[in-house]
């Protein structure tokens, strides 16, 4: 603490936020709450009050916070060793690499670290098929992308974004991209019909997360899947946010039943404590980069490959797919029981839900949160208007309906307040 007498006088939760405020960057906007341990699906402040954590780091704690087994492999490995580089072999990484293979059934991985990562390595692997497998001009390479998409922060990434706030100011952007409507099988088909010869793949999120829980139509993956293949064209997946049991699959295009050609995981692959992402893909795509043409100085590190197979044997060991699925309906159907002013819609699919409010007496979404977090959960906007509720998949029923109580209360309070 403090010598100032005046600095004193502040909580510690607000001495902390005031140092981040003078000296981050000021590129995110935090909910007013400090947060200092985890355990499973809470989280605690600095004052150790407790919270419902139902934003799980979006997404990148399925596993619960500090999951035992989790973090024990991650402990024992550091132990051992931590980091060699791609430039030598460890014995870590074969073994990731071939419990990913048997786990999800692709041919082979390319360990990344970060979500955007994972999503420039699809990129490339899909720019490189077209033009040594499909024949197009590099030049004139095209990948297809969807309105409303959020893949991550990178330039080129960022150049898929129709979202001003990722990527105004920050020109020129990556070439190369067409965007269509999303949950719109037509336009996607007139992109085909159009630029097909010169398409190397079509990239979507099989439930639109940041863009605010937005659930296309059954079917429409599968139609895209069919008709990308219908022109020679990869269908990309980025299940950064809706894989690893979050939708109640363990992929979320398994609700369509489609196998995408390029499978794009991340956050939950490391278990709530390291960054860490992958591309899946069969041997026709993913030999076509060579030694020396892609890669990572952390990607698949001996850290990374441990925590990952543990935080994908808790999903199976704990029969989260399964739990999810079922927590989600429960959810859902409470949710839509609450009848409050402020509540437009209330969607998703497995533990990925939000609910779409409106503004009453100019309340808005963002004091819906702050109420919520005042009566002990936590959750946070997307798009002004949206609440996404994505806890921990371990949450069982007693705890999401003492949860479920906590957000009926917030609405019946915003709206007498
Ligand atoms: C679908 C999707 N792809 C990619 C990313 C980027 O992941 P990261 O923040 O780890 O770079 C995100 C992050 O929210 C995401 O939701």
């Amino acid at each position: 603490m403090s010598n100032n007498p005046s600095l004193n006088e502040l909580s510690k939760s607000q001495q902390l936020m005031n140092l981040e405020e003078q000296y981050g960057a000021h590129n995110y906007h935090p909910l007013p709450v400090v947060l200092h341990k985890g355990e499973g699906i809470y989280v605690w402040d600095v004052e150790g009050k407790r919270y419902f954590d139902f934003l799980s780091s979006y997404s990148a704690v399925n596993q619960g916070h500090c999951h035992p087994r989790i973090v024990k492999a991650l402990k024992d490995q550091a132990d051992v060793l931590c980091l060699t580089s791609r430039a030598f072999y460890n014995d870590a990484l074969c073994e990731y690499e071939e419990f990913m293979h048997n786990f999800f059934g692709y041919d082979r991985i390319l360990p990344m670290n970060t979500g955007a990562e994972g999503v420039e390595t699809a990129l490339k692997l899909a720019r490189r098929w077209g033009a040594v497998k499909k024949g197009i001009d590099n030049e004139k390479i095209k990948i297809i992308c969807c309105d409303g998409n959020f893949h991550g922060r990178t330039v080129t990434v960022i150049t898929m974004s129709n979202d001003p706030s990722s990527y105004a100011q920050y020109g020129p952007l990556t070439p190369g991209f067409i965007r269509v409507p999303y949950n719109n099988v037509d336009a996607l088909r007139e992109a085909l019909d159009e630029f097909g010869d010169e398409v190397c793949a079509f990239i979507a999120e099989p439930i639109q997360g940041e863009a605010g829980v937005f659930v296309p139509d059954d079917g429409y993956l599968k139609k895209c899947f069919d008709l990308c293949h219908e022109h020679n064209v990869l269908f990309i997946a980025d299940e950064v946010q809706t894989g690893i049991a979050r939708t109640g699959r363990m992929l979320c295009c398994e609700h369509d039943g489609i196998r995408p050609d390029i499978v794009i995981l991340g956050k939950a692959l490391g278990g709530g404590v390291l960054p860490v992402s992958a591309c899946l893909a069969d041997d026709d795509i993913m030999l076509n980069i060579k030694p020396g043409e892609h890669g990572s100085t952390f990607g698949g590190f001996p850290l990374a490959a441990r925590v990952a197979v543990e935080a994908l044997k808790v999903v199976r060991d704990e029969h989260l797919v399964e739990n999810a699925e079922k927590m989600g309906q429960i959810f859902r159907d409470e949710i839509k029981k609450i009848h409050s002013p402020f509540i437009e819609q209330v969607r998703g699919r497995g533990l990925l839900n939000a609910i779409v409010t409106k503004p009453v007496g100019g309340k808005t979404a963002w004091e819906i949160c702050l109420k919520m977090k005042e009566n002990g959960l936590l959750a946070k906007p997307t798009h002004d208007h949206i609440i996404r509720f994505a806890p921990p998949l371990c949450i069982n029923e007693e705890q999401l309906r003492e949860a479920i109580e906590i957000i009926r209360r917030t609405f019946d309070e915003m709206a007498n307040a």
